[in-house]
């Protein structure tokens, strides 16, 4: 047990409690705290108000003596982040006018990735989950969901999330497994064996193992399409698993299968049309956009006005990966996507905070309130909206993991 500790005064905390998990949001509806306080003890936040509502006596003292802005602990709800090597020839190709589908169906993009990572050792890859992940921690990311994919085969992927666990035990952002074998088939296999094959030698492993509760697929017609994915969602889903797709990214179909399966998220939607939104705001499925995946593959944004005037939730991820996602910078994305697709402030925050944090299924985290995790960041800023108005370039000064500057 641990002294409470009092840190402020803050100039400016968003707290975000009781803030609609669905819909648009306009700033006003925010909950800001002029010269407030935090109390956290043993992980977590005990006290929330103004500072000078607290006798400093009681507690140990983390004075902050700069202007600062505080939000909560930013989640990165969808990242491929544990890969080796480069695609810098794809992208240039990609520059260059070729396309991401047809670099794909030549052998290269995500199979180039998966070659590159097959020949990595074990002590690379975790290395280089540890360096992107303290990067994330750096830039207010506390909560960061990793992803497989570049192992492919099966015994591959388990290793991978070895690896993941490995470096879980020693990250200091929390790192949330999700296996993504099913993301293209190998050249072996007609889609439907890889998918049957990934369900009798892969999924019971990870059920024993407790490697990872989360199942991800990439449905798309050169990957997965709707009727073959659907059979292995069907047994992950009865494994009891969570789900996540890869969703309309190219051409539509994975939304649906989403909203069929009450998957907790679907990620991407660049190409949804009217009536995937209409379909996901009917829903409980987080919508996930991946606005780095566009920057990366210059196309269109994923929706995210329509969807939340359509009622349905928003959260933004990174999507940090070697291929379409190379940036792997959140805020820098957020603040494009709101500037694009016309987001408040308000949208933006919770898209990274507490929206993503349902798109994980977390329920501790992306707000700032008693019994939430005290994870948050400050900003060397006077005013919330300053965070996206600088579209990036302003990082937080302070990050606080579990109450602990780090
Ligand atoms: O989310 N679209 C499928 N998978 C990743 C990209 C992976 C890659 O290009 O290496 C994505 O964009
Ligand atoms: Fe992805």
């Amino acid at each position: 047990m641990t002294h409470p500790k009092l840190i402020g005064p803050i100039t400016q905390l968003v707290a975000l409690p009781d803030m609609p998990l669905k819909g648009a949001l306009a700033n006003d509806q925010l909950t800001i705290i002029s010269q407030a306080g935090i109390v956290v003890k043993d992980g977590l936040i005990v006290a929330i108000g103004p500072y000078d509502t607290f006798n400093t006596e009681d507690y140990q003292l983390e004075v902050l003596t700069e202007d600062s802005v505080v939000i909560p602990g930013m989640i990165d709800a969808h990242t491929h982040l544990i890969w080796a090597g480069s695609r810098a020839g794809d992208y240039s190709l990609r520059t260059e006018g070729k396309s991401y589908q047809d670099i794909l169906a030549a052998g290269g993009g995500i199979f180039d990735s998966v070659s590159k990572t097959q020949e990595a050792t074990s002590e690379e890859l975790r290395k280089n989950v540890l360096i992107r992940a303290s990067r994330h921690l750096r830039d207010g990311i506390t909560t960061i969901e990793v992803k497989t994919g570049y192992g492919l085969e099966v015994a591959k992927e388990l290793e991978l999330l070895k690896i993941i666990r490995q470096a879980r035990a020693e990250a200091v952002a929390d790192l949330v497994p999700t296996c993504l074998a099913a993301h293209v088939c190998p050249k072996r296999f007609a889609p439907e064996e890889f998918l049957a094959h990934l369900e009798a030698e892969l999924l019971p492993k990870l059920l024993v193992s407790g490697l990872a509760n989360r199942i991800d697929i990439f449905v798309e017609e050169n990957a997965f399409p709707p009727a073959v994915a659907r059979p292995y969602l069907a047994a992950a889903k009865k494994l009891g698993f969570d789900l996540t797709i890869h969703a309309d990214q190219f051409t539509v179909g994975g939304s649906e299968l989403a909203v069929e399966f009450g998957a907790r998220s679907a990620d991407h939607l660049e190409a949804s049309q009217d009536r995937e939104i209409a379909l996901l705001a009917s829903a409980d499925v987080i919508p996930v956009a991946l606005p780095g995946a566009s920057l990366g593959l210059g196309m269109q944004f994923t929706p995210a006005r329509k969807l939340l005037d359509a009622g349905a939730s928003l959260a933004i991820a990174t999507d940090w990966n070697p291929g379409s996602a190379p940036m792997g910078d959140l805020l820098v994305q957020a603040a494009l996507l709101g500037a694009y697709e016309k987001l408040s402030a308000a949208e933006l925050l919770a898209g990274v905070t507490y929206r993503a944090a349902a798109a994980l299924g977390l329920a501790d985290r992306g707000r700032l309130a008693v019994g939430e995790r005290a994870d948050f960041s400050a900003f060397p800023l006077t005013d919330f909206r300053e965070i996206f108005y600088n579209q990036g370039k302003v990082k937080p000064e302070m990050v606080w993991k579990a109450g602990n500057k780090v």
